[in-house]
C-alpha cells in the first residue's frame, strides 16, 4: 500500500485507528522543534545533524523523520553519506497553523529523546522485561491480546495465502498469542496441524479466553522462545515477533529456529514492511514509531529482514507484498 491511499472495508479500520497515530507524530515533530530548525537551516540537514542539534537519540529521531516523510511534511534524499531531510513549503503552513490552535500536553514520543521505550521510562524496567511489564495484569494482557487477534481476524488471510503453505504439516506459531492467526491458518490448510508457542501466562490466558478446546487442530506449548528448547516443525510462523526486537535477539531467535527446522522446512515472518526508499507506507513508518515507544525493536525493509535470515542460515527468501497492512516473507532451511 502507498501512503495515502485508501484501503477497501474492513482494512480501512485499521487506517481510522492509526489516524491517532499520525496526530502524534505531528505533535512530535512540532514540539521537538524539527519544522523550525529545517525552516531556520534553509538547507536540507541529515537525521545525524537534527538528532545532534535537537538533543534527541539519532534511531528515535530517524523513525519519527521517516514518518513525517510518509506523511508528506518532510521529503527525502537517500544518499550514501547519509540521508538528507527537508521540509515541503506546503507542509510548513500546517504543521504551523497545527502548533497556533493546540495545545495538548504531549507526547510519549517526543519525551523519548534518549530512545527509552515507554516502560524504562516510566517502571526503569529493561527492555528485555517489556512483555513482563505489558503483562503485569491478566486484564491488560486480555485486553492486549484482543487487539493482536482483531488484525488478523481481517489481514490474517492476506499473509496465510500469500505463500502455499500446503506441503507444510507440522506448524509452530512461534509468539503465536491469542491463537487467531493460527485459526485462520488451518481454515485456510485443513490438513497442518498447529501448535501456538507462547510464556505460559500467554497460553493460560489463551486457553481461558480465546481458542475453544474443541479445536482439536490448536495445541499448546508453553515456553520461552528465547531460553528454552524449541520443537522439531516443517514451518515456524513468527508474525509480529521479530519486529519487537534489535538485530541481535532476532538472529539468535532465528538461529534456534534454522537448527530445529526439519530439512525442507521453512519460516514464515509476517510483519509490515517498509520501503527501501524510506518513502513508506506510512502505516508501517508509523508502527516503527510505536515500536520504539513499546520495545527494543522496529519495523523494517525487505533487505533487512532477508539479511536476517541469511544471517541465520535460511535460503531462498522470497517476500511477498500483499498490498494490505501486513506482509508475509519465507525462507528456507
Ligand atoms: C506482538 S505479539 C504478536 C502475537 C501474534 N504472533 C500476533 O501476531 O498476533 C508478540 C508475542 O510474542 C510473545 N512473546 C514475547 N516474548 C516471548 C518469549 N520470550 N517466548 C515466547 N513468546 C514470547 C508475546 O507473549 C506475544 O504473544
Amino acid at each position: 500500500m502507498n501512503s495515502g491511499e485508501e484501503l477497501e472495508y474492513p482494512h480501512i479500520l485499521i487506517q481510522y485507528q492509526n489516524g491517532f497515530l499520525i496526530s502524534k507524530v505531528m505533535f512530535a515533530a512540532c514540539e521537538l522543534g524539527i519544522f523550525d530548525l529545517l525552516k531556520q537551516s534553509e538547507e536540507n540537514l541529515s537525521s545525524k545533524i537534527i538528532a545532534e542539534r535537537l538533543g534527541s537519540s539519532l534511531h528515535g529521531m530517524e523513525r519519527l523523520l521517516d514518518a513525517c516523510v510518509g506523511l508528506k511534511l518532510l521529503s527525502v534524499e537517500v544518499k550514501q553519506e547519509g540521508d538528507s531531510y527537508g521540509i515541503h513549503t506546503d507542509a510548513l503552513l500546517i504543521v504551523s497553523a497545527f502548533v497556533l490552535h493546540t495545545n495538548c500536553k504531549i507526547t510519549n514520543i517526543s519525551e523519548d529523546r534518549e530512545g527509552k521505550n515507554q516502560y524504562e521510562r516510566a517502571f526503569g524496567i529493561s527492555p528485555k522485561d517489556v512483555f513482563e511489564a505489558l503483562y503485569r495484569s491478566e486484564e491488560e494482557m486480555t485486553l492486549f491480546i484482543h487487539g493482536l487477534n482483531a488484525v488478523w481476524r481481517i489481514c490474517g488471510r492476506d499473509v496465510i495465502t500469500a505463500f502455499d503453505l500446503s506441503p507444510f504439516m507440522v506448524i509452530y506459531d512461534l509468539g503465536g498469542g491469542g491463537g487467531a492467526l493460527a485459526q485462520e491458518c488451518i481454515s485456510q490448510y485443513p490438513n497442518c496441524q498447529v501448535t501456538i508457542f507462547d510464556l505460559p501466562k500467554v497460553v493460560e490466558t489463551t486457553k481461558k479466553h480465546f481458542v475453544s478446546s474443541e479445536e482439536q487442530r490448536i495445541t499448546f506449548h508453553e515456553g520461552d522462545f528465547f531460553k528454552d528448547p524449541i520443537p522439531e516443525a516443517d514451518l515456524y510462523i513468527l508474525a509480529r515477533i521479530l519486529h519487537d526486537w534489535a538485530d541481535e535477539k532476532c538472529v539468535h531467535l532465528l538461529k534456534k529456529v534454522q537448527d530445529v527446522c526439519k530439512p525442507g522446512g521453512g519460516v514464515l515472518l509476517v510483519e509490515s514492511l517498509l520501503n527501501e526508499d524510506k518513502s513508506g507506507p506510512l502505516e508501517s513508518q508509523l508502527y516503527s514509531l510505536n515500536m520504539l515507544v513499546q520495545t527494543e525493536g522496529k519495523e523494517r525493509t525487505p533487505t533487512e529482514y532477508s539479511n536476517l535470515l541469511t544471517a541465520a542460515g535460511f535460503k531462498e527468501v522470497e517476500i511477498k507484498k500483499t498490498g494490505k497492512l501486513y506482509d508475509a516473507i519465507l525462507g528456507r532451511k
